[in-house]
């Protein structure tokens, strides 16, 4: 798993004078089988979410409403990618930092999961996030 395995996936957009409909199906339009979804909102300006990395957990997130920046590491070099559609998202692979920031007002960030919550899947320690991604 690398920085290289995470990319914009474009999702089915159907478009129609009476509203455009987005839809996505498990193992087609994200790799992986979604467990879990969640998402962040009410975001104050100027807020930092993520500062983690998880072990095993696949994860595709999109902005449902405004925009923000999502920042990947793998240790060794970073990317940053800007959000701001409902018809892409971003596929993270495991063992990658993840930040997010830059949240315009009123924006709702949607992750979909390949786990249920499990703290225990989670790197919190960048500099030990760093040295288990050298093993
Ligand atoms: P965290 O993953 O650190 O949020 P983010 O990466 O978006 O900044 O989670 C924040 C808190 O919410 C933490 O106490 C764990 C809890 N949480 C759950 O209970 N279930 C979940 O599915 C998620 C994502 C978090």
């Amino acid at each position: 798993m690398s920085l290289a395995e995470c990319r914009i996936i474009d999702l089915p957009k159907i478009n129609d004078p009476r509203g455009n409909l987005t839809f996505i199906e498990a193992e087609r339009h994200v790799p992986f089988e979604i467990r879990r979804v969640y998402y962040l909102y009410d975001v104050p300006g100027g807020a930092e979410r993520g500062g983690h990395a998880h072990r095993a957990m696949h994860q595709f997130i999109i902005a449902m409403s405004g925009s923000f920046d999502v920042i990947l590491k793998d240790g060794t070099q970073e990317k940053r990618f800007h959000l701001n559609r409902s018809y892409f998202g971003l596929y993270v692979c495991p063992m990658i930092w993840r930040e997010l920031d830059n949240f315009s007002s009123g924006s709702v960030c949607m992750a979909l999961s390949s786990t249920f919550y499990d703290a225990g899947d989670y790197y919190r320690d960048y500099d030990e996030f760093v040295r288990a991604s050298k093993v």
